[in-house]
């Protein structure tokens, strides 16, 4: 029993400090894109070499000046940021441990897509992100990471290609998560392994009174820009386990494509507003707003339930009263043994999300979330753990367009 307890709150301690440490990473990461874009020019500053910004914020007036290159002593106090973006990897890597390896069976791994022992499919997980870093690092450093578009053009590809690799072989959730950790793994990588530490190799440089090698100043540039474009289709992808119609697995890598050319090409849009408002690309927003509503479209057409449901649709005239006692005892034989108020599944301690299913009221009331998860998409049970059959859900699917 104190192991449920353990469980739940570890998720719960360790999605805290995930979001908390996010929020700062990104905010920051905000705030200095912003700051950049706004900077001019400023009479102490040599032309080219920074600007000057003013801000309010809390009744008082900030005048911030940029340096591109570090002055010649260095303050007695000066604040790195770097902490955000790996607590933000850190928490992230063992929240995904948390509940995607240590409860694979109920979260990752879907038989229907692959049988994988719980072991394989932690290290396939693991030694994904690992080998993503590597192959964008070298992306990056070889003669195509020289242009940039083409640059962008490989990585979106390299990203959408990942997702196809891990819809073969994880559940549509896992999947998604996956593609979201393996973009995070590569902005914490940046940061680690190439923006910190040019920083330092710079600060170096200028302490032994050399002339620091500009190159080192240009890669992190490089790389804090592909973190810029990153930041809000990683966002979604965090979130998307609340979004079965997001994880329609024969669809999931053109969802992945979509999603993510939205979020960068909102991110477009604000870099061009926050530096010239008169200039801004206002196209980004019919871009965006395309691409997502792609998206809606082709999760609707793949969704696994869509023929039965409108099959469903199309014999509602044969009204048939026995109908609400049929779904009532799918639901109950297929959700209750988690979905109950004292679940009987080994590892549920109480319903999962508050959703209970066993009493008849509770199932009248949590229809419409009963067609979204097990109809319409294949959400649930989860990796159909309790094997509804097809002839259930479209049972099912009646039931709902007669009420
Ligand atoms: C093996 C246990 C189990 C079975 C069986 C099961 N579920 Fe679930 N259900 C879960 C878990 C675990 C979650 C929470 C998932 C999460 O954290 O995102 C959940 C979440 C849900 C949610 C809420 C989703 C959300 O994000 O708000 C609904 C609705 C739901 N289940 C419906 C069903 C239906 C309908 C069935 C039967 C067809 C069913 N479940 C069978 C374990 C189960």
């Amino acid at each position: 029993m104190v192991d449920y307890v353990i469980m739940e709150w570890g998720s719960a301690a360790l999605r805290w400090l995930h979001v908390i440490a996010a929020m700062a990473w990104i905010g920051s990461s905000f705030f200095f894109m912003h700051l950049d874009a706004g900077l001019r020019p400023h009479p102490e500053i040599p032309a080219g070499k920074g600007g000057a910004a003013w801000q309010v914020h809390g009744g008082g007036f900030y005048e911030m000046k940029k340096h591109l290159v570090a002055p010649a002593s260095l303050p007695a106090e000066l604040t790195w940021h770097k902490w955000q973006s790996y607590m933000t990897w850190l928490s992230g890597f063992f929240l995904l441990g948390w509940i995607y390896y240590a409860q694979s069976s109920l979260y990752l791994i879907d038989p229907a897509v692959r049988v994988l022992s719980p072991a394989a499919a932690a290290g396939i997980g693991i030694g994904s992100l690992l080998a993503g870093w590597i192959v964008y690092d070298l992306l990056c450093k070889s003669p195509l990471g020289r242009n940039e578009t083409l640059l962008a053009v490989l990585g979106f590809g390299f990203v959408v290609a990942m997702s196809a690799f891990y819809a073969q072989v994880f559940s549509g959730r896992g999947a998604l998560i996956h593609t979201g950790a393996l973009m995070a793994t590569v902005m914490s990588g940046n940061v680690f392994r190439i923006i910190i530490p040019n920083q330092k190799k710079v600060i170096a440089a200028l302490l032994a009174g050399e002339a620091p090698d500009p190159a080192l100043g240009k890669q992190a540039k490089q790389r804090s820009i592909h973190n810029n474009y990153l930041t809000l289709p990683v966002v979604f992808l965090m979130i998307s386990n609340h979004y079965p119609l997001a994880h329609t697995g024969a669809v999931l890598p053109l969802l992945v494509a979509l999603i993510t050319f939205a979020g960068a090409v909102i991110r477009h849009f604000f870099n061009g507003w926050h530096a010239d408002h008169s200039k801004a690309p206002w196209w980004c927003w019919i871009a965006a707003a395309l691409a997502f509503g792609a998206a809606m479209a082709l999760s609707w057409q793949a969704a696994p339930g869509r023929q039965s449901w409108l099959a469903a649709e199309r014999q509602i005239a044969a009204a048939n009263p026995a109908m609400t006692e049929q779904a009532i005892q799918i639901v109950q034989g297929r959700c209750s043994m988690c979905h109950a108020s004292q679940p009987v599944w080994d590892g549920i301690s109480a319903p999962p999300k508050g959703v209970k299913l066993a009493e008849e009221a509770d199932i009248l009331r949590e229809a419409k979330a009963i067609g979204l998860h097990a109809v319409l998409t294949h959400a649930m049970p989860p990796n159909n753990i309790t094997e509804i059959t097809a002839e259930e859900r479209a049972t099912l699917a009646l039931w709902l367009t007669r009420r």
